[in-house]
């Protein structure tokens, strides 16, 4: 076996990398506002590394508050002298074309996404990019029956939306909010978040291409501050913000009291619930899936697993066989299943959480795999026996990192499973349909899954209870948030 082969419970893989070359990618990227890429005001750029390899990819400009004044502008000028005036089927046109764009460009916009923000190759090719197109797809065919989504009233639309996206679904979440927001007749800033900023300017690049009306879709590039600006700009209509549930709380407070409307899709404390009739293996495929696929870098992560003490030692069993079979490493190979945690920060941060586990006293299991030298990584993480009141049971730790808690009652899990101060999203596991309809309607979750897990669609609407945030993106729901009547 040469040594770059990784060894797996018998199995060889031979490195099978995806290439670097597929990906154009300049040295430097700028603003990109009224249609064009322009300097920053700030003359400041900051480096965005790949977090498998810690090279330096590129450099992009860091927004200040007049660059965000230049973009908030350009959008309210396309917005009232084009995009507001536009017939909905002309808006649809365009949306359709960035939506064939992105499939065309596929290839190259998942190298990207994977060599910026670590994501194994596999996510970003068959989940991020397809979902991404899927979404202009979707919205596209929207922007011209806006009359059929509100029958009897007139849908207007909010004026210009300032959006901030996070890192772990960059293109994918500028795809949520721009499509909705267009499609209604908005024109929109978004900003990337600041250690995966490469797609949203390959998605610049794009819509250029795609020919859209100057400033309606504006792209800047920084960091808490530069979203701040965005927020407190007064020619915000709208707010829509993924990410912490700490900076949700800033806005909303920043927002208070003004006309902004707001969307916050924010942290998640997933339950995923397995009862003993349920199909045990798909059920520890789907615990994989919900918390060891991208690095557990997901808000709907089910990090939390509820397994019926019944089947807890099967369950518990096979999963440690399954995830020594986890392959963690570059996220630009294709066998790989674990890529790179986004950023040392975020990395230090699930290491903190590992120790905090362990304080606590929970049991730790963790995998042997070998991982590289250099660039962030975590291996996957399981922590049996843990309680209610263990803060890795409470807190949001947004890794690869599971704990387990046995139940042995329906009214026993439901009531555990909502003792959180989110409510994003869960997951079921049994045969038993009306078991299932039951756990639906009293699970505090916005999205419930049955037998799956981390399944998305356009059609569906995603967004949470409680500290989860509020306002739903995707679906006939998603248009509701950027209209008024
Ligand atoms: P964050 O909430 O700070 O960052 C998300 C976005 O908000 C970024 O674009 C960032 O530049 C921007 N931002 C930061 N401060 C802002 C402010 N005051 N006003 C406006 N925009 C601001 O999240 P961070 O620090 O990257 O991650 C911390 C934790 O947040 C993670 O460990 C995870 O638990 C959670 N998180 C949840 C996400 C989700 O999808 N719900 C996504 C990312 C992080
Ligand atoms: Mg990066």
């Amino acid at each position: 076996m040469s040594k770059k082969e990784t060894k797996l419970q018998g199995w060889n893989y031979s490195p099978a990398p995806e290439s670097k070359s597929g990906a154009s990618l300049k040295k430097q990227y700028d603003l990109f506002i009224g249609g064009k890429m322009v300097k920053p005001t700030s003359g400041k750029y900051f480096k965005t590394i790949n977090p498998a390899t810690e090279e330096v990819i590129s450099e992009v400009a860091e927004a200040n508050a007049a660059d965000v004044d230049k973009a908030m502008k350009a959008a309210r000028k396309a917005y009232t002298g084009v995009w507001s005036k536009m017939k909905a089927s002309e808006r649809g046109k365009y949306l359709f074309r960035i939506a064939r764009l992105i499939q065309e460009r596929a290839r190259e916009f998942a190298i990207v996404e994977s060599m910026d923000g670590g994501k194994p190759i596999r996510e970003s090719r068959d989940v991020d990019v397809p979902l991404a197109a899927n979404h202009f797809f979707y919205y596209a065919g929207w922007a011209d029956k806006l009359d059929y989504a509100f029958p009897n009233r007139q849908a207007q639309p909010l004026g210009v939306a300032a959006q901030i996206i996070p890192w772990n679904f960059p293109l994918l979440m500028a795809a949520w909010k721009i499509a909705p927001a267009l499609a209604c007749g908005n024109t929109v800033v978004l900003k990337s978040a600041e250690t995966t900023p490469l797609t949203a300017y390959k998605l610049a690049e794009l819509i250029q291409d795609a020919g859209l009306p100057e400033g309606v879709v504006n792209i800047i590039s920084g960091a808490g501050a530069t979203g701040a600006a965005m927020v407190n700009h007064p020619e915000a209509d709208k707010i829509a913000f993924t990410g912490s549930t700490d900076v949700g709380k800033i806005i909303q407070k920043a927002i208070a009291a003004t006309h902004k409307k707001a969307t916050l899709e924010l942290g998640g404390k997933a339950a995923n619930i397995i009862f003993e009739d349920a199909p045990i293996d798909q059920a520890v495929e789907g615990i994989v899936n919900g918390i060891y696929f991208n690095q557990g870098h997901v808000c709907c992560a089910g990090s939390r697993l509820f397994v019926e003490e019944s089947v807890k030692d099967v369950v518990i069993a096979k999963l440690k066989h399954r995830m020594a079979s986890l392959i963690v490493g570059d996220p630009l190979d294709k066998n790989t299943d674990i890529g790179a945690i986004n950023s040392r920060s975020q990395l230090q941060t699930i290491e903190n959480y590992i120790r905090i586990g362990l304080d606590e006293g929970a049991d730790m299991f963790q995998t042997d795999c070998k991982l590289p030298s250099k660039g962030f990584w975590c291996r996957p993480t399981l922590f049996t026996d843990a309680s209610q009141s263990h803060r890795i049971v409470q807190e949001e730790i947004f890794g690869p990192v599971l704990a387990v808690i046995s139940f042995r009652t329906i009214d026993e899990v439901i009531a555990k499973a909502n003792n959180t101060p989110y409510g994003l999203s869960a997951g079921v596991w049994t045969d038993k349909g009306s078991k299932i309809f039951n756990l639906t309607t009293k699970m505090r979750a916005g999205v419930v899954w049955a037998n799956t897990y981390n399944k998305f669609d356009p059609v569906s609407p995603f967004g949470g209870y409680k500290e989860s945030g509020f306002g739903r993106e995707g679906g006939l729901h998603g248009l509701s948030a950027y209209v008024q009547f």
